[in-house]
């Protein structure tokens, strides 16, 4: 049988500790002992600190020869945060195209959502990954003087638009038909209305797709307040990543939620990561949630072809959490291993 290769970049924090725990689920999932293969790369800021750079000097080619990456989180002071990203997830996500973002929110049960009435939440989000407002065009002038000038430009391309928007409007169409897009073409009134009219032109394509489009202040607040009218929600890079968040907070807490970074062509590898970042308040005390990692593993099986597997690991998961059996940021009192055994235990015999 020929293995998937699996890439994996713990990263720091909470990051190897969740991403472990991870391995270990995927690892009871799939008799992966034949299955998947993982290859570890210590990167991140504690190899930063070190070498000077986030990660090896033929990082990029390195993954290149795997089938996916699986992240934890980096980030860790001293090191500033866009050093951090810019030359460690935003080379992975560019140099691989991966340009769709995809992050699913689901009410897993035996998680309480902040909302009174959440009702049956249900959103899967679909942001740009690749250009927009994460671009790198711009500068800075008359540094520290008093007419200092700041110039970041967002990029939005046609292929870019169009690429990012039809995959939304296909993910809808395998779902409930409903799809918003966010904009802000009041305000920013040259790239949000490009955006805008490439949704509707693709959106021609597709008639079975109730599509309509929303402003995201609008929308970050209907979310709050009536989540389960939404099914489907594609924004760029910028609205997207905060929309992001709030699906995911509603969802009950930062530590469930998971995220792939796709290049659907599969061209290149895919990488999926759990949302949060590497928690420095409660690294190394074993207490990290480890279920937006589960999550995103659930994910990447079913990206490499276990579909099933995958299926049921979310199945565990929820199946763990709905029995109360969950950590301190979901009001549990469990650690990240018993969760992680939990999960396996239900894995192995799906009726415990
Ligand atoms: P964070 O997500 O690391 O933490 C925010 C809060 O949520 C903290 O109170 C933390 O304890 C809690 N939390 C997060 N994940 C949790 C989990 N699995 N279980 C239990 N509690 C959890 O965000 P923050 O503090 O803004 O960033 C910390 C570092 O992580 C920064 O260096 C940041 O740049 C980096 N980061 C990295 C990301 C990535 O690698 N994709 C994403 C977000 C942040
Ligand atoms: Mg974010």
């Amino acid at each position: 049988m020929e293995q998937s290769r699996i890439a994996v970049i713990g990263g720091d924090g909470i990051g190897p500790e969740v991403v472990e725990a991870g391995i270990r689920v995927l690892e009871a999932a799939n008799d992966a002992a034949e299955r998947l293969s993982f290859t570890r790369f210590a990167w991140g800021c504690e190899y930063y600190l070190e070498h000077g750079r986030m990660m090896a000097e033929n990082g990029l080619d390195t993954l290149a020869g795997f089938d996916a990456t699986y992240l934890g989180a980096v980030g860790w002071p001293p090191v500033p945060h866009y050093l951090s990203l810019w030359n460690l997830l935003l080379p992975i996500r560019r140099t691989f195209d991966q340009y769709v973002n995809l992050r699913p929110a689901r009410l897993l049960r035996g998680v309480e959502s902040p909302l009174a009435n959440p009702g049956n939440l249900d959103v899967t989000l679909v942001r740009e990954n690749t250009e927009g407002e994460y671009s790198d065009s711009g500068g800075r002038m008359f540094g520290g003087t008093p007419h200092e000038v700041v110039i970041q430009e967002s990029v939005f391309t046609r292929r870019g638009v169009e690429r990012i928007v039809r995959y939304a409007y296909e993910e809808a169409k395998g779902r409930r038909g409903l799809l918003v897009g966010a904009t802000k073409s009041n305000g920013i009134s040259i790239t949000m209305p490009f955006f805008d009219e490439v949704f509707r032109e693709v959106g021609e394509e597709y008639p079975e797709v109730e599509a309509s489009l929303m402003h995201a202040d609008a929308l970050a607040a209907r979310l709050v307040l009536d989540p389960e009218r939404f099914d489907v929600v594609v924004g760029s890079n910028l609205l997207g990543d905060i929309l992001s968040e709030v699906t995911a907070a509603i969802c009950g807490a930062i530590g469930i939620a998971p995220s792939a970074n796709l290049n659907p062509e599969r061209v290149h590898p895919s990488l999926f990561e759990p949302i949060h970042g590497s928690a420095p308040d409660i690294a190394g005390e074993g207490v990290a949630n480890p279920a937006g990692a589960i999550w995103a593993g659930a994910m990447l099986l079913e990206h490499v072809g276990y579909p099933e597997a995958g299926a049921r690991v979310l199945a565990a998961l929820e199946e763990t959490l709905a029995h109360g059996i969950k950590t301190q940021d979901l009001g549990g009192s469990a650690t990240t291993e018993e969760v992680t055994d939990a999960v396996i235990e239900r894995l192995r015999s799906p009726t415990v």
